[in-house]
């Protein structure tokens, strides 16, 4: 499949990044919406849910990505491919996911993924990081009661810092977990793993 050349990073506090979507029209963008549903944040080029989407089509997968050349590829990809439980939606997590999810009612959204997120290592550059407590608190307000969120990650600190924002929410109970329990690599897991490096992950229930 071609590739469409873009930014490897973007600034998500530039003014640009710093719109509120419309709320998810779930009626429209699924087959049926009231299918569990996935969330995959910062889902870059889309593969991971696609290949899910083919495995599991007894749910609905959404991707939420800063980078709006990749979001308008994978939704091309998506429609090649004839798949009605996908989409994928431009969207600046950190600020605006609360605005997206709106619509969703209380018992749709089962499981939610956070995956090597960019870990904007400098430290004045601390503030571009995606997972921030609003995050926290949306995806936990959204999330189902038994919904999961599961996050993984080759950065230490970053581990600790997200795991650490999770870990304080009441709402949430942490699971032991060695491995991925999905059955698709994100790309980046599949290079991570690919050179021998630690990949750090935390399982979280509602
Ligand atoms: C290192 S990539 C990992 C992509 C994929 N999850 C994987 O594991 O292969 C991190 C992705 O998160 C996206 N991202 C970073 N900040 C974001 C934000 N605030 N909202 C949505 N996506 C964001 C980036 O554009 C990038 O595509």
């Amino acid at each position: 499949m071609p590739r469409v050349r873009v930014h490897q990073h973007v600034n998500p506090l530039a003014p640009f990044y710093r719109f509120t979507p419309q709320p998810l029209q779930i009626e429209r963008v699924f087959a049926d919406p009231n299918l569990p549903l996935h969330l995959d944040i910062g889902s870059a080029r889309g593969r991971f849910l696609l290949k899910m989407a083919m495995v599991e089509p007894n749910q609905n997968f959404l991707g939420v990505e800063i980078r709006e050349p990749l979001v308008e590829e994978a939704n091309r990809i998506k429609e090649e491919e004839n798949l009605t439980n996908l989409h994928y939606e431009f969207c600046n997590a950190t600020y605006s996911l609360h605005k997206l999810l709106e619509p969703l009612s209380s018992d749709v959204l089962q499981t939610v993924t956070i995956q090597f997120p960019d870990p904007w290592y400098k430290k004045k550059h601390a503030k571009r990081r995606m997972v921030k407590d609003n995050l926290v608190e949306t995806v936990v307000e959204h999330l189902r009661m038994t919904g999961k969120v599961f996050i993984q990650t080759d950065v230490d600190f970053l581990a600790e810092e997200m795991f650490g924002l999770f870990r304080e929410n009441a709402l949430l109970r942490e699971i032991e977990v060695a491995e991925n329990l999905f059955p698709i690599k994100t790309e980046r897991e599949a290079a991570v793993e690919e050179k021998g490096l630690p990949i750090y992950r935390a399982m979280f229930i509602k």
